[in-house]
């Protein structure tokens, strides 16, 4: 048996040829990364979020090391859904792999807007839902609000027929009373509404864990915040042991039962990190900040966990999601 084999992956229904997957935002807009790896050695490229009007994004810096991996706080720039459609949809079907799209928004009609536009890009599989952005209704993130998020998907599951729905979720659910990630990635399963398109759920298809963490850092010689924004998104090494955390609790206390794929996504750059997400329950990993270490580094993960699935004795990865022993 082959990796190609051993590592195909199914999420939902897209059938992916690997579970290691390009993060939004840090791989361009469909195959920009082509000079610097090997895109059909990975599984997918997620877009970056695409909002319904372009955006400048935040001022620089908007881009940090930090010892334990990266601050960013870029502000969502983007060319917008319109020039997306026209300029980067016709790319997506001659792309070496897999492209899934991302949407960010401030509104739920924003967020619509969008996913009724990709809706229509018949070579993208799936979506994903960047529910990380501040809701100006609530000034708060959809992410950290069960009921609004329910509202959320909902409406996006009304225009989103013909696509998968994974719910990326922020890692800090503390907006909300009482709220658990396992209480907000319940809302985002159920969603409201009716199903949508064969095979499909209410709500998300697949649930993705997680987004940065809230972080800032200071110069302390100038003493002023490094990040122009002030405030950013942590990722890299750093927030990996909690990502698996939250992929563990969702995982036992949602997915499972419900069927519904995670992935995992935080600080993955070996492919023990993408084995233990696996192992916790996560059916497929996504790398960011890595790609700014190495582009080369997810072809070796990739590489890195058929020779694992193969120690295992296991004859494909799917048999190893969740078999941590507890
Ligand atoms: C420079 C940069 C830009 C990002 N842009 C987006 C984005 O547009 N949409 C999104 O959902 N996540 C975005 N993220 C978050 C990543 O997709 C990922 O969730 C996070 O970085 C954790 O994974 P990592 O530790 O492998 O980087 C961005 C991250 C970085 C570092």
């Amino acid at each position: 048996m082959d990796d190609a084999t051993r590592l195909a992956t199914d999420l939902a229904g897209v059938k992916l040829r690997n579970p290691v997957l390009l993060a939004a935002g840090t791989a361009g807009y469909v195959d920009e990364m082509a000079g610097a790896m090997d895109l059909a050695g990975v599984g997918a490229v997620v877009t970056k979020s695409i909002t319904a009007k372009p955006r400048e994004g935040n001022n620089t810096w908007r881009i940090i090391e930090s010892r334990t991996g990266m601050l960013n706080a870029i502000g969502l720039a983007n060319m917008g859904i319109d020039a997306f459609v026209r300029d980067q949809a016709p790319r997506i079907a001659g792309a070496p792999t897999t492209v899934i799209g991302s949407i960010a928004g401030f509104s739920i009609d924003d967020y619509t807007a969008v996913a009724a536009a990709m809706n229509g890009i018949d070579a993208m599989p799936a979506v994903e839902l960047n529910v990380s952005c501040p809701n100006v209704h609530g000034g708060t993130e959809f992410g950290v609000d069960g009921a609004a998020l329910r509202d959320l998907v909902g409406a996006v599951r009304a225009v989103l027929t013909r696509k998968r729905l994974f719910v990326k979720l922020s890692p800090i659910v503390v907006g909300a009373p009482g709220a658990t990630i396992a209480d907000i990635a319940r809302a985002a399963i159920e969603g409201r509404g009716v199903p949508c398109g064969p095979g499909s759920r209410p709500g998300a298809d697949g649930l993705c864990l997680a987004n940065t963490i809230p972080a800032m850092a200071v110069d302390v010689h100038s003493r002023t915040p490094r990040l122009a924004n002030v405030t950013g998104g942590l990722s890299g090494p750093a927030v990996h042991p909690a990502a698996v955390k939250l992929v563990h609790e969702v995982y036992r206390k949602v997915a499972k039962g419900a069927n519904v794929p995670i992935i995992g996504i935080g600080g993955v750059m070996r492919w023990e990190d993408a084995a233990e997400f696996i192992l916790v329950g996560a059916s497929a990993v996504e790398m960011g900040t890595a790609l700014f270490v190495d582009p080369r580094l997810p072809g070796k993960v990739a590489r890195g966990l058929g020779a694992w699935v193969q120690r295992q004795g296991a004859s494909s990865i799917g048999e190893l999601v969740g078999a941590v022993k507890l």
